[in-house]
């Protein structure tokens, strides 16, 4: 069973151009996924999911299209907080809030600070995320590390850069599922997938359940993970619980 999963939510708005309405139905629909999904999570005591909710470049879509996100996102706050936080769920957000209004980041804000204490389930919304920023500044926060003389450049390595990144202090996800055909990251998390297992499904997201998340989980318990090393290593190494 998988620890921590990470979706990419898409194909909303084919959803709904099948049914001939607005791409915003399809969205809507989409929330109502995103709520079985994490259901299904809790029921399977899966320790982290991180959903990708909007990208830095979902800002580029038409204003329309924008506002009516942020609006759902808004009423979604409102709505599902109480909710996630009887459940036990810790709701985190990764990405850009500074672009977010002063009302979604508020709600933000609140929710996490609620939330912190939960520890059933860690949801991570990636809202105005993009891996390459997230690495980029990442890499600026060191810079400044060594610019106030409390850091050598040597001293940078994988460890450490990887230790201000998003969701450093979870583990790496183990699988990762993209919804809607497309079989790309798209600049969900770079550095965080290195060796995730990765599964993608023709599904569109607003038809995602618990039959085919299932289907991940199935297909992900019959690999075999080596994380770079050869298959009698990861046997000896799984022997003595000497895993990564
Ligand atoms: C991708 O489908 C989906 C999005 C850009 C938005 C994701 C938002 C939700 C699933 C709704 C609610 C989320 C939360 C966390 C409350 P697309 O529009 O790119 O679909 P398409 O590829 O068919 O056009």
């Amino acid at each position: 069973m998988p620890g921590h999963i990470a979706i990419i939510m898409d194909g909303n708005g084919r959803w709904a151009q099948q049914r001939r309405r607005p791409r915003m139905i399809g969205h809507r629909a989409g929330a109502r996924a995103v709520n079985r999904t994490i259901e299904f999570c809790l029921e399977r005591g899966i320790a982290a999911l991180t959903l990708f909710a909007f990208s830095s470049e979902n800002w580029g879509r038409p204003q329309e299209e924008v506002d009516s996100l942020m609006k759902l996102f808004l009423g979604a706050l409102d709505r599902e907080v109480d909710e996630l936080h009887r459940r036990g769920v810790r709701v985190r957000f990764i990405g850009d809030r500074s672009r977010f209004s002063a009302g979604i980041v508020q709600r933000m804000d609140k929710a996490e600070q609620r939330t912190l204490a939960n520890a059933a389930m860690t949801l991570n919304i990636a809202a105005s995320y993009g891996g390459r920023q997230d690495i980029a500044l990442a890499a600026r926060a060191l810079a400044q590390q060594v610019a106030a003389g409390t850091l050598l450049p040597e001293q940078i390595d994988e460890q450490l850069l990887g230790r201000h990144v998003a969701l450093a202090d979870l583990p790496a996800p183990d699988l990762f599922i993209r919804t809607g055909g497309d079989t790309r990251i798209s600049n969900f998390l770079l550095w965080q997938l290195a060796y995730t297992e990765l599964w993608f499904s023709d599904v569109l997201w607003p038809d995602f359940d618990a039959t085919i998340l299932q289907q991940a989980l199935d297909d992900y318990a019959g690999r075999e993970r080596r994380f770079g090393l050869t298959s009698a290593q990861i046997a000896a190494d799984a022997a003595q619980g000497a895993l990564p």
